[in-house]
């Protein structure tokens, strides 16, 4: 279970999110709407460690997180897949997962069951990951964070700028994904209708402060989404 509470974060000394509470309880799914530059991706940086609090706590499982750096958290299961498919360009898809997986005993196993999550990749092991297409990188993206078996996957936008039948693919993993015990994820998704039908609940920020906030999967749900989105 994650557990933000009252957090403040900025650049520099402006201020951009102004005292979010946020939780993702266990085995939920929690996601976060909102324009474009309501503080969205700056949050989930703030989750990882990337940026520094000014206020404000982070606990996972109940333990206070909010000054551990980020591979400090990464160890504690966090799983983070960035907005805008990333992935090292000059190494091939293979080496991409084998990186994710170094270091562990049942790496290769692991590697395996991120193909099985996302058979697209299988003809594309030997290609440079910077050669892939976005929606193939978002699936390399999304598969190396699996391969560190998360208890909280972060993922921010991962259907953005993607072509219709991949976004289909990509939801339909997120969803499998959302449905292994012990797995909490965090998305950040500016498709309203996938975000609250794979969420368990719903956070909708704007300008920097939670403006709605609520359970997904009720019909009321998107009404209320797009009325505090038009704020
Ligand atoms: N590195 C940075 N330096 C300074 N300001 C930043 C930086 N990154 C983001 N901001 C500002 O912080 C605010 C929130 O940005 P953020 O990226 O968190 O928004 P977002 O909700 O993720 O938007 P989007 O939907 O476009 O991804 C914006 O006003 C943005 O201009
Ligand atoms: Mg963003």
């Amino acid at each position: 279970m994650l557990e933000v509470k009252d957090l403040r974060v900025g650049y520099g000394r402006t201020e951009v999110l102004h005292g979010v509470d946020l939780t993702v309880p266990e085995d939920a799914v929690a996601a976060v709407l909102g324009h474009n530059g309501a503080g969205k991706s700056t949050l989930l940086r703030a989750v990882v460690g990337l940026l520094k609090p000014t206020a404000g706590s982070i606990r996972l499982d109940g333990e206070d997180i909010t000054r551990l750096r980020p591979h400090q958290r990464t160890a504690r299961g966090i799983a983070y897949v960035p907005q805008g498919q990333q992935a090292f360009g000059p190494l091939t898809t293979l080496e991409n997962l084998r990186v994710a997986a170094d270091g562990r005993r049942n790496g290769a196993a692991l590697v395996e069951e991120a193909l099985e999550m996302f058979p697209a990749l299988r003809p594309l092991l030997g290609r440079r990951a910077g050669l892939l297409s976005g929606g193939q990188r978002q699936q390399l993206a999304i598969a190396r964070a699996l391969i560190t078996q998360p208890r909280l996957l972060i993922l921010d936008e991962p259907t953005e700028g993607i072509q219709p039948n991949v976004v289909a693919e990509i939801e339909r993993t997120i969803m499998a994904l959302a449905a292994r015990p012990g797995m909490q994820v965090l998305l950040v998704e500016q498709h309203i209708g996938f975000a609250l039908q794979a969420a368990h609940e719903y956070s909708v920020l704007a300008s920097g402060r939670v403006a709605s906030r609520g359970a997904g999967g009720t019909a009321s749900a998107a009404e209320t989404v797009r009325a505090a989105m038009a704020i």
